[in-house]
């Protein structure tokens, strides 16, 4: 089996779900080459992700959680002394963290339950008339960009423009315009830049007026601080969110008994559903960290500076801890899957993606039926996330 993580090529038809098998099987922790770096450690298994994942006194965020290492004189996940709390460790995160997580626990989340539903519905209604759509552009990348903006107090379009840079910060740097990524941080910081001014203008009830008057350790975020936070948000929330709701209506037009059996008692069935297409699709590839001393992993010998990369999508189809897991079972219980990550860092916009996700298939899949691929959906170019970027798509309004 050729084994190629890195390249995109391997992640243009979706996650490369042979290899990941085959690395299971044969190479769970897997030392991957990597031509333009120094190698790392390829984590494929369930229990080791999990492992991985949780201990960060052995593994790392810093300096950044991306595979590639920071160039000289850079972070990785931030510019001078500054970094983005996604690539901190306890208990310098736990600080950052502790900033915003009022805003997303599950009762805050559920509070914006109905604002979302309203959302979803003007989704739909704007495009089921038609009969076609790009079901990524027109229907599944709406709702997390209006979500970031209502989040932040921005005006809807803003989201929407914010929500594209995203796209072009996760796709391979070899398969856009040279600098297209670094020019769309760019652009995220100058927006950010201009929001700071509005926002201490005009503070109102949104997180980004909340995060500037939020104090840390006695003191308020400095203003690179503050545009840090605002790229982690946006960059969070968009694209994943995005490639769940495509990713999971295209396994479900696979696999038409499951989407039947799902429409049959759809408020009752959405939850396990839903659980399910995260497993399946698992839009976070990968998030690496780096061994802060020499440790032993599934009998590999880890030394202290290694980087040590989780595939999500592998261990979510780890048949040492899902039964029949290439089999989509809408029905199964996929409580535990790692679509989200764990420890320190599990994603912090979990409850409100699944009331995002929740609002939208419930709208899609009461309001638009026999669904057909007009064109083949193109792929996100990207090692990092996956999911379809466009997806041109027929369908009948019910
Ligand atoms: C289907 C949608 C989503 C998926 C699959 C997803 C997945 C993930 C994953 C895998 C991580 C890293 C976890 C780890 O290292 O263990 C993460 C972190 C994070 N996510 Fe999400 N996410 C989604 C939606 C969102 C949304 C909607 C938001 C916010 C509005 C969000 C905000 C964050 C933040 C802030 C972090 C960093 C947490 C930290 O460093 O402490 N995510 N997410």
């Amino acid at each position: 089996m050729r084994i190629d993580l890195l390249s995109p090529a391997s992640f243009a038809a979706g996650q490369p779900h042979d290899q990941y098998r085959w690395l299971r099987e044969h190479a769970p922790v897997y030392w991957h080459e990597e031509p333009a770096g120094r190698g790392f450690w390829a984590v494929t298994r369930y229990e080791d992700v999990w492992t991985v994942d949780r201990d960060f006194q052995t593994y790392s965020s810093e300096p950044t959680i991306m595979i590639a290492d920071p160039s000289e004189g850079q972070n990785g996940g931030g510019f001078g002394p500054y970094k983005m709390m996604l690539m901190m460790d306890p208990p310098e995160h736990a600080g950052f963290r502790k900033l915003i997580r009022s805003e997303f626990t599950l009762p805050s989340a559920r509070l914006r339950g109905e604002r979302i539903a309203a959302l979803a519905r003007q989704i739909v209604d704007a495009v089921a008339a038609r009969g076609e759509c790009d079901f990524v552009a027109d229907v599944a990348g709406e709702m997390p960009s209006f979500v970031i903006a209502e989040l932040m107090g921005l005006p809807l379009d803003d989201g929407r423009e914010l929500y594209k840079l995203t796209e072009a910060i996760h796709t391979a740097p070899e398969a856009q315009a040279p600098g297209a990524g670094g020019a769309a941080v760019a652009k995220m910081f100058e927006y950010a830049a201009g929001l700071i001014a509005e926002k201490r203008a005009r503070p109102k009830g949104d997180l980004a007026s909340k995060l500037l008057a939020a104090e840390l350790d006695g003191r308020r975020l400095e203003d690179p601080e503050f545009m840090l936070f605002f790229l982690l948000l946006v960059d969070a929330g968009g694209d994943t969110t995005r490639n769940l709701l495509a990713g999971g209506l295209l396994a479900l037009m696979d696999a038409p008994e499951q989407l039947a059996w799902l429409k049959a008692d759809l408020d009752a069935r959405l939850p396990a559903a839903r659980e399910e297409l995260l497993r399946w699709t698992s839009p976070v590839i990968y998030m690496r960290r780096t061994a802060k001393h020499d440790a032993e992993l599934a009998g590999s010998q880890i030394r202290a500076g290694d980087k040590v990369v989780m595939y999500f999508g592998a261990a979510n189809r780890d048949p040492a801890r899902f039964d029949a897991p290439e089999t989509l079972d809408l029905a199964r219980q996929s409580e535990g899957h790692l679509a989200f990550g764990a420890g320190p860092h599990v994603c912090l916009g979990q409850h409100i993606a699944r009331i995002e996700i929740d609002a939208m298939l419930r709208e899609v899949l009461t309001r638009m039926d026999h669904f057909e691929l007009a064109a083949p959906p193109e792929w996100l170019p990207s090692n990092f996330i996956s999911g379809p970027r466009s997806m041109p798509l027929r369908f009948r309004a019910i």
